[in-house]
């Protein structure tokens, strides 16, 4: 992937007028390439968070017209999450540096059981640095990343104070998690 000085402000120029022309679901396949650009760009985190940021989460912009966020991720140690979708929301996730096991799921029940899911695997992943893929609303994924990774997450609307649902395909059951309450599946 060649090197770009594609910033923020220059994706939102860009995810307003794709989302304005598109619409959704079709807009925000158009908007992945340009996550992308973004992560092409091998100063994009040090223009938002300086030469030493701390580990965790930090949002590093949004823009109120088309309710889009950019959140950075800068993890110290690896893990695995949990099975889960975002909400109402749709999803571009980014690998910045390193890579995260992407794994996609499909539900099987017909959402009548309270409490209950069927998940099954569909697709399974690697997504390395400079790569993007989408996520529409109700799409369900989980991922496992190792130590000292970074990643990008653009959102329509706020993921991280939604409450979103997490499936446990083992048991066959699945629950709310309400994300304003800082957990995170
Ligand atoms: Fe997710």
């Amino acid at each position: 992937v060649s090197q770009s000085n594609y910033g923020l402000a220059d994706f939102f120029a860009d995810a307003r007028r794709i989302l304005k022309d598109q619409g959704l679901p079709a807009g925000v396949h158009e908007l992945r390439p340009y996550v992308e650009r973004l992560l092409a760009n091998p100063s994009l985190f040090r223009d938002h968070l300086g030469d030493s940021p701390p580990y965790g989460m930090h949002t590093i912009g949004h823009d109120p017209e088309t309710d889009i966020y950019a959140l950075a991720y800068l993890r110290e140690k690896g893990r695995a999450s949990a099975v889960h979708d975002h909400g109402p929301h749709w999803v571009i996730y980014g690998s910045y540096t390193n890579h995260t096991d992407m794994t996609v799921w499909r539900r099987l029940d017909d959402r009548t059981r309270e409490g209950y899911a069927e998940v099954e695997k569909a697709r399974e992943f690697k997504l390395t640095a400079g790569h993007a893929v989408a996520f529409l609303p109700g799409d369900i994924h989980s991922i496992q990343y190792p130590d000292q990774t970074r990643y990008l997450r653009v959102t329509g609307g706020d993921v991280e104070s939604a409450k979103t649902l997490v499936f446990d395909p083992a048991t066959k059951t699945v629950r709310v998690e309400d994300r304003a309450l800082g957990q995170r599946p």
